[in-house]
């Protein structure tokens, strides 16, 4: 992967400059509202954003419609979700009228797509200000020039995308916190958009990820999220990601995990990490996507079945416990009755805590979206649910097998069934609801398991502080 070039910190400071001129001006947003959609990688975005639009003076709205300012981070790596994105701009629209000093900003991964900025620009003139994925860090400047020059700002820019560090930015917790360490992918899955909205894979330098890491320590992080769309493919000053990890682990905060990792570039380093390194914790994201050959081959996803499984049981055999997750497609094209059923098979031998099942969706510009695809939506609908409910009770065996055990769980939030509730994640990822006071969110609790749910498991708690 090649060095690239990181933002100049000259570019970073005029980018201050215009965060105060926006504060001088008397006709400024004093609010803001994000809707963030898509991945963590939009999430992690969103934070920058929300401290950027801080540093411009405003404050954040819980209520959308109560906003002087609207931000939607898009996402596009399935046409349903560039719908939902389409379809509240548009909802905007109305809003506008009756609050016509609202300013609305829309950026994010579906406004790089090809195109679709010049579509918004000329169908959507309410929207003041579009931006890409590549220039979200001269967002600033972008607000300041809607302010005073009075029209839209669409400003799009094709370049690969440079690193950019030291961006302002307000995380959503002090607990628990997302470190990106690479962007971009080069992987071209011949069914995703990612590749052409997000740019060519570019890796942080350890040292910025370390700085990072350790400033979050400081600041009270408990956990950890490493993200990029192939963290396996981190090449960052030379050194590869088993060794990044190992240097974080060293920091000792308590747990570490990284997401999304490819099985093609899953080194035995990394496999050997979950047996050795003392906070990273046994989970593991490993999208597989299918379980037929040939249609891992038509997706370009340079590994077989058996190297999957292979993968699984050596990672099995360093960390027995190791809770792995994944996700599928259903219906790619061409897809055979008979291709379907080995990703059904290959379901029942892994044995994931979790798989995110998605129908194909044919986007634009993409290799697969010229592949002849003859499979009735109806079929593919009724296969997806047959693989759901496959997932489902395998989910629930996985669960149930954990009641009765002692786990520490760090305390993320209030349940959202009862106030009187709370929720955190154990060591492996499952989501344990259990009585206790909100004032354990952020710390560790020892809780015993008592019962399984669907998708969480019920506990109860023995000490706060685990
Ligand atoms: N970088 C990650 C995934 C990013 S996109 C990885 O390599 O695994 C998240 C998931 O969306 C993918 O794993 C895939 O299962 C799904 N996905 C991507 N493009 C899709 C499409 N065109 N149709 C259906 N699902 C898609
Ligand atoms: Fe998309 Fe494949 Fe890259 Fe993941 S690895 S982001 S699925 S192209
Ligand atoms: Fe969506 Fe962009 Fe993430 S397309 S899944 S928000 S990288």
């Amino acid at each position: 992967m090649k060095e690239r070039p990181v933002v100049p910190r000259e570019e970073m400071l005029r980018q201050q400059e215009f965060m105060k001129l926006v504060c001088s001006q008397d006709q400024r947003p004093h609010s803001y509202h994000i809707v963030s959609m898509g991945c963590q990688m939009n999430e992690r975005d969103s934070e920058s954003i929300a401290g950027m639009l801080e540093q411009m003076g405003m404050v954040h709205a819980p209520v959308r419609e109560d906003a002087d300012l609207i931000l939607y981070n898009t996402c596009c790596v399935r046409e349903n979700a560039e719908n939902k994105a389409l379809g509240n701009v548009i909802w905007l629209k109305e809003l506008k009228k009756v609050k016509p000093e609202l300013m609305i900003c829309v950026g994010g991964c579906m406004t790089q797509e090809k195109g679709m900025a010049a579509m918004m620009k000329a169908r959507y003139p309410f929207i003041d200000l579009v931006y890409g994925t590549h220039n979200l860090y001269r967002l600033p400047e972008y607000v300041y020039r809607v302010l005073t020059q009075k029209r839209p700002v669409v400003e799009v820019v094709d370049t690969d995308g440079e690193i950019v560090e030291g961006m302002p930015e307000k995380r959503r917790n002090r607990f628990n916190a997302f470190v990106n360490i690479m962007y971009g992918c080069n992987n071209f899955c011949t069914y995703c958009i990612v590749p052409y909205v997000r740019g060519r894979e570019r890796s942080r330098t350890p040292e910025a990820v370390i700085a990072e890491c350790v400033r979050l320590q400081d600041e009270g992080a408990q956990e950890i999220m490493l993200l990029g769309q192939n963290v396996n493919s981190y090449r960052g000053g030379g050194a590869e990601f088993a060794e990044l990890l190992q240097r974080i682990d060293r920091l000792g905060i308590p747990r570490i995990r990284f997401m999304t990792s490819h099985p093609k570039d899953l080194s035995d380093e990394l496999i050997h990490a979950f047996g050795e390194l003392k906070h990273l914790m046994p989970q593991l994201h490993l999208p597989v996507q299918a379980g037929s050959n040939e249609i891992l081959r038509r997706m370009n996803r340079s590994y077989t079945r058996e190297h999957y499984l292979d993968l699984v049981r050596r990672l099995r055999a360093v960390c027995p416990d190791i809770g792995l997750t994944s996700d599928i497609i259903v219906g790619f094209p061409g897809e055979t009755l008979e291709q379907f059923e080995e990703t059904m098979s290959l379901v029942r031998q892994v044995r994931f805590d979790a798989a995110y099942t998605f129908i194909y969706s044919p986007r634009k510009g993409t290799k697969a979206a010229t592949y002849p695809d003859d499979t009735p939506y109806a079929v593919k609908s009724e296969r997806i649910q047959r693989l759901i409910d496959l997932q489902q009770a395998i989910a629930l065996e996985v669960l149930e097998a954990q009641v009765g055990k002692r786990e520490t769980v760090l305390v993320e939030a209030v349940s959202t069934r009862d106030s009187h509730w709370v929720a955190g994640k154990t060591p492996r990822g499952h989501m344990v609801n259990f009585a206790g006071d909100p004032s354990l969110i952020g710390r560790f609790a020892d809780v015993e398991i008592t019962s399984a749910g669907r998708n969480t498991l019920r506990g109860r708690i023995i000490n706060p502080e685990g």
